[in-house]
């Protein structure tokens, strides 16, 4: 494609010849180009193809406004773009059954709650340090996963829990090394809950990071479920170090 690297040579008298000129789509984009907004309108014709899961392609700068994920995710009603990431563990690894008691950690703004109610005709309970608004056919505790008054009021509202769900992130500060050691921790007391109040045989997803405390984290989960990957999903940022733990039938 051709970049027009001065407009004056275009023509000899140093006027845009503006009525001659036949607007092409690859003339805009020439234009485009000379005008630094390339990356913006070839990527805005590329990007739209629809998919299933969404993908990791975004249009512009921002990582909130103009991500194509969040933007079907606001469309098709969800809270949250995190809804496809759980749709899509779902599709490959079927951990929820339609008659499944369902916990969600770390459950506010409430797609993944709102996933989950498509999911089973059972209970639905969704935790979080913030408070969720409500939903139908969904209970929500405002608390801390860790709290022991928060783990007896789950048992109290399910009796019998099936899958125990974690998409729950602490506050980054921003410092790596730092952060991952949080994470992984947090994602431990997860994986200590699911164990606690889950009936055998129950599945347990945990969103984590990679990094050198992942394997470790790994390696714990094993010990406790028969079978246990790893998944990252389509709709994870560009260059996130995010994947999701999905283990399957607790042993104890
Ligand atoms: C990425 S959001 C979850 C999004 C959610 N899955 C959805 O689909 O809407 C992470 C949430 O984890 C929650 N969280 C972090 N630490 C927590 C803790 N110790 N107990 C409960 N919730 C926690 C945060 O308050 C935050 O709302």
């Amino acid at each position: 494609m051709r970049r027009i690297t001065n407009i004056k040579d275009e023509n000899t008298t140093g006027h845009f010849p503006i009525k001659k000129r036949v607007f092409t789509y690859s003339s805009i984009l020439n234009r485009i180009s000379y005008t630094g907004y390339s990356h913006i309108v070839t990527r805005t014709f590329r990007d739209f193809s629809p998919d299933l899961f969404g993908g990791t392609i975004r249009t512009m700068g921002s990582q909130w406004g103009y991500d194509r994920t969040h933007l079907r995710a606001k469309h098709e009603g969800y809270r949250s773009r995190a809804a496809y990431k759980l749709l899509e563990i779902q599709h490959k690894f079927a951990i929820i059954r339609p008659d499944d008691n369902i916990v969600d950690l770390g459950a506010a703004p409430g797609s993944w709650l709102q996933v989950e109610r498509t999911l089973t005709q059972a209970k639905v309970v969704g935790i979080d340090l913030n408070p969720i608004a409500a939903l139908d056919g969904v209970e929500t505790i405002e608390g801390d996963l860790n709290d022991p008054e928060v783990q007896k009021k789950v048992l109290t509202l399910l009796g019998v829990v099936n899958v125990v769900v974690c998409d729950a992130s602490p506050k980054l500060s921003g410092h790596k090394s730092y952060d991952q050691a949080r994470i992984i921790e947090l994602n431990e007391q997860a994986l200590a809950f699911a164990c606690k109040v889950s009936k055998q045989g129950g599945n347990f997803v945990v969103k984590s990071f990679q990094g050198t405390d992942f394997p470790e984290l790994y390696a714990m989960t094993k010990q406790h479920y028969y079978s246990v990957k790893t998944c990252i999903t389509r709709s994870t940022r560009k260059g996130s170090t995010e994947l999701y733990i999905v283990a399957k039938n607790l042993v104890g």
